[in-house]
């Protein structure tokens, strides 16, 4: 993802409205490609259904990877691996972001709008990009995530 433009999903609820505008400004300020499937008002509406959306966008295929936003950055984050193809990751910091991808290829990463991070979200989103998915072992634990998802195991 270094130094190309990324296709990037976003999807929040009501509680990160404010999250989600300052991260878009961020990456397109980058010259990322962001697609915003999330509301712009403090309106609320239900997580879940701003998972499943991104989710139904994100197997149409085309999208590097996806940032889904709700008040914690919980909820959005269950309601997404229930989703078949879904990893997202609730991450906290540049650490978690940065192992979310590389051991774990996540490709949806989580937030909250009312958590107080360490340091500025646009960070640990750039921690996430910045990362590279290791593959070998972590490889095999991700297929039997896969098989999970699959009830193969
Ligand atoms: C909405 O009030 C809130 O519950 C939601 O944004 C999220 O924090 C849930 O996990």
């Amino acid at each position: 993802m270094r130094g190309t433009s990324v296709k990037i999903l976003m999807a929040n609820d009501h509680g990160a409205v404010e999250l989600k505008l300052l991260l878009m400004r961020h990456l397109e300020s980058k010259g990322h490609d962001v697609r915003n499937l999330g509301v712009d008002s403090s309106d609320s509406v239900d997580y879940p259904d701003m998972a499943a959306l991104a989710a139904g966008e994100f197997g149409k295929g085309g999208w590097d990877f996806g940032i889904l936003l709700c008040g914690t950055g919980i909820g959005i984050s269950i309601a997404a691996n229930k989703l078949p193809g879904i990893r997202c990751a609730l991450v906290h910091d540049a650490f978690t972001a940065e192992m979310a991808k590389r051991h774990n290829d996540a490709n949806f990463m989580a937030l909250g709008g009312r958590v107080d991070y360490a340091i500025p979200p646009e960070a640990i989103v750039d921690a996430f990009m910045a990362a590279r998915f290791e593959g070998g072992r972590h490889q095999a634990r991700v297929d039997k995530i896969t098989a999970l998802e699959r009830r193969e195991t």
